[in-house]
């Protein structure tokens, strides 16, 4: 019978790249998915380790999965990937003896020459370089049947270092990929029928990409993949306001192809956190970025990270990001209790926000956003908007698809096929989703 394997994914939309990529590898190698650990030969666990939460999440399962192998032994492999693998390493091992291998993000490509001693030797293997060429997926990329989504990565990695921030340790320096190796992966996936791309990087901004002759820029890369035929839309996540510049914005008014839609994290309100941060911007500046994409583009959607509990952080600054949500408004905002990481500059400062003092202001942060997301989404009802069908609701009775605002819409079966833009009336707007007729 065909050996299996199954991938529980933690984490980031990286991290979801990275997952399909090494189930393609494995597929390559001719491996079947299977639908679930206790039934598959290879177990991957692809973690993540931004925030104390998701280490705890990756813990757990790890506990799970280990107790599964133990029973299974040696017809099971059991590796850890990812961010938490890269910055665990050999400890992971410490911990839990069941585990055959522990990869770092970088080390993707490399699948197989770490898998083979596994498989073979019966060897444990440790992979956690940083020094690798980003993931090429531009001639293996192949999509799930009916998929009408997906993502690109451009880069990997980051070179920001804000003080709390653990990725820059565990994905390494910023690297971007060729410009044609890009082209020809999303080529490859609207070949398939993919619709919308999303290209990814810890902060597209800063793409750039020097050959022989020429040169990209994060805007040219647009521009080249604008003109790929039959793809609908073009989204990017994540963006630095600090890196964020005038050609990008002329880029929201001249392409029609890309949605009006910009997620920038801004993550605190004080001046003084951001300094502390690292950020690079203060809230001014943010505040007159706003200003100019919306008069640039009016309708676009701004959406938003941000912390609560940063090392110093006063009532007043909290007051502050407060301030500064009401005065832009966000369409949508993730928020977080910031948490140490090992190793952070943050790490080291002094002055903690307790834990209770955290999750009063989380509390207030959510409310008052969640108010300002359902009001927002009220302006829609009775509204005709543009979505792109994606796939079905959650509860299964409906479509469901996104605006090119990325707003949810769930409408009726009929009002169209899978990877066609409909129009619908927007009848019902809730925070998370609209629902349409
Ligand atoms: N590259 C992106 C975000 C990467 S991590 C950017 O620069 O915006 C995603 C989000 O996790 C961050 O925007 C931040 O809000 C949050 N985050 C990162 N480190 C954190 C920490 N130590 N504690 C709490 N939240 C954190
Ligand atoms: Fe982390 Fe800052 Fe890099 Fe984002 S830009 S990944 S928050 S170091
Ligand atoms: Fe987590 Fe790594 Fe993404 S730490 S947020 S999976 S880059």
């Amino acid at each position: 019978m065909n050996k299996s394997f199954y991938i529980a994914t933690m984490g980031c939309q990286m991290n979801e790249y990275d997952s399909e990529f090494l189930a393609q590898q494995l597929m390559e190698y001719g491996y079947a998915p299977a639908d679930d650990p206790e039934s598959a030969d290879i177990v991957l666990i692809n973690t993540c380790t931004v925030r104390e939460k998701a280490d705890q999440k990756a813990m757990s399962l790890l506990g799970r999965l280990t107790r599964i192998k133990a029973k299974k032994g040696a017809d099971m492999v059991l590796g850890v990937a990812g961010c938490l693998a890269q910055k665990q390493g050999q400890r992971l091992f410490d911990r839990f003896p069941q585990l055959d291998l522990i990869m770092g993000p970088r080390e993707l490509t490399k699948i197989r020459e770490i898998l083979d001693p596994v498989l073979f030797q019966q060897r444990k293997m440790l992979a956690t370089r940083l020094d690798l060429p980003p993931l090429n997926a531009s001639k293996t990329h192949q999509i799930q049947k009916g998929q009408v989504c997906a993502y690109v990565s451009i880069m990997q990695g980051c070179d920001n270092f804000c003080t709390y921030c653990i990725v820059p340790y565990v994905r390494g320096r910023e690297i971007s990929r060729p410009p044609g190796d890009i082209l020809q992966e999303a080529r490859l996936l609207v070949d398939q029928g993919v619709k919308e791309i999303t290209l990814l990087g810890q902060n597209v901004n800063s793409y750039f990409w020097e050959g022989p002759g020429n040169s990209y820029t994060f805007p040219s890369l647009l521009e080249m993949l604008g003109h790929i035929p039959g793809l609908l839309r073009l989204r990017f996540t994540t963006s630095h306001p600090k890196d964020l510049s005038d050609n990008l914005i002329r880029c929201f008014q001249d392409m029609e192809v890309l949605c009006p839609h910009l997620h920038l994290p801004f993550q605190a309100g004080s001046n003084s956190v951001l300094e502390r941060m690292k950020r690079g911007y203060t809230r001014e500046h943010y505040l007159d970025l706003v200003d100019k994409l919306r008069d640039a583009v009016p309708h676009i959607a701004i959406t938003s990270d941000v912390m609560v509990g940063f090392p110093g952080e006063s009532h007043a600054d909290f007051e502050q990001t407060l301030d500064l949500m009401k005065k832009i408004r966000f369409d949508a905002l993730f928020s977080f209790k910031y948490s140490d990481r090992e190793g952070t500059v943050a790490a080291q400062l002094h002055e903690k926000v307790g834990e209770k003092e955290k999750r009063d202001r989380l509390k207030v942060l959510q409310s008052l956003q969640k108010e300002i997301t359902l009001q927002k989404n009220k302006t829609l009802e009775g509204k005709r908007v543009a979505v792109l069908v994606e796939g079905q609701s959650k509860k299964g009775a409906q479509l469901m698809g996104r605006t090119a605002t990325n707003k949810i819409v769930n409408f009726p079966r009929d009002k169209g096929n899978m990877g066609d833009i409909v129009n619908v009336v927007v009848k019902t707007a809730f925070i998370n989703s609209l629902k349409a007729e």
